[in-house]
């Protein structure tokens, strides 16, 4: 199994938060697991990605020392091991855990050694995606974030991202930051027509995206649906969470298997493992009550590997192993 779509601090093990709280010397609102949940979770009515975005002030607070942000990417790393993943793309946004003076670099870097180390012992392969933030004051802070992708590209960091609120801030006003992006060859992807509409990921293809974060409302425009298809670019669909954040009303309406079977480089993800509550395992179990066949399933995996943000010669070295367990 791959994800190339799952968030550092919406994927943490709920029970590590108590180790990390201390760590950190942040209060907690409750002293189990149980009770913690709720502050951690989406909730049942999750009326909006906003809402749904208010989930990560927690975890953030609780990241922001070189050594929770090791400990975090260390256990999540070994969550994923466990789990039977063989290659996850984690992302974070660096720039969100400055609050007590680290510098962005100091930041990947303890995430870095935090998934090296998790990883020991299992067959898991990891990357490590930057996340630029939807913003208005932190034009800065995103091109640091590009210019710290460009200088660990290939030593720990794999490609870049854009997060954050898509209906407050549209895709259109970050061009500077992807043409530079482009220009120092980082592979990157955008979350696009998730809380926006199609014109989101029409932008988020003429900067130069190779894939998209969610893309439902790919669906709302035909053109775009079949450049979508004929460019073959990778979609990095999430389930789960786009039920939460409303980006699609009910699971029978979820797009994710039509636009499978009409060709599109459709890809499964978790998003935010315990924002969401989920699993790629229960992804993969909801999609086959939804009738997906064993070869459906295969493709899904090569789909993962072509979009996967690996060198050549790695991706072959990590199909061979993909096929190994299919
Ligand atoms: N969209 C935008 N930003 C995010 C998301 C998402 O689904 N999950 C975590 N950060
Ligand atoms: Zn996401």
């Amino acid at each position: 199994m791959i994800d190339l779509h799952l968030h550092l601090d919406g994927s943490l093990p709920p029970e590590l938060f108590f180790k990390l709280a201390a760590m950190e010397g942040v209060g907690l609102p409750a002293g189990d697991v149980d009770g913690l949940l709720p502050y951690l979770t989406a909730p049942r009515d999750c009326k909006s990605l906003n809402e749904f975005l208010e989930k990560f002030a927690l975890p953030v607070s609780c990241l922001q020392s070189e050594e929770t942000l090791f400990e975090a990417a260390r256990g999540l790393a070994k969550e994923l091991g466990r789990e039977g993943l063989v290659y996850a793309e984690v992302r974070f946004a660096p720039q969100l855990h400055r609050q007590k003076g680290l510098t962005q670099r100091q930041a990947i870097q303890a995430v870095i050694r935090g998934l090296e180390k998790g990883r020991e012992g299992t067959s898991l392969k990891t990357g490590l995606i930057l996340c630029c933030m939807r913003g208005r004051d932190n034009r800065e802070e995103n091109l640091e974030t590009a210019a710290q992708a460009a200088a660990l590209l290939g030593a720990g960091v794999c490609g870049l991202d854009l997060a954050g609120a898509e209906a407050l801030y549209p895709t259109r006003d970050f061009e500077e930051l992807f043409c530079k992006a482009r220009k120092e060859n980082i592979p990157f992807t955008i979350h696009a027509g998730e809380a926006d509409g199609p014109d989101s990921i029409r932008a988020a293809l003429s900067f130069g995206a190779r894939r998209i974060g969610h893309g439902v409302r790919v669906t709302e425009d035909k053109a775009l649906l079949e450049e979508v298809i004929r460019k073959q670019v990778t979609l990095e669909m999430c389930v789960t969470s786009n039920l939460q954040t409303k980006a699609v009303r009910e699971g029978r309406e979820h797009p994710a298997l039509w636009l499978l079977r009409q060709g599109a480089a459709v890809t499964i993800n978790t998003d935010d493992m315990t924002v969401c509550k989920t699993t790629i395992s229960e992804e993969l179990k909801w999609l086959r009550s939804m009738g997906m066949t064993r070869e459906e399933e295969r493709k899904l995996w090569e789909n993962a590997l072509k979009g996967a943000f690996l060198p050549e010669e790695e991706k072959e070295a990590l199909g061979r192993e993909v096929r190994l367990r299919l």
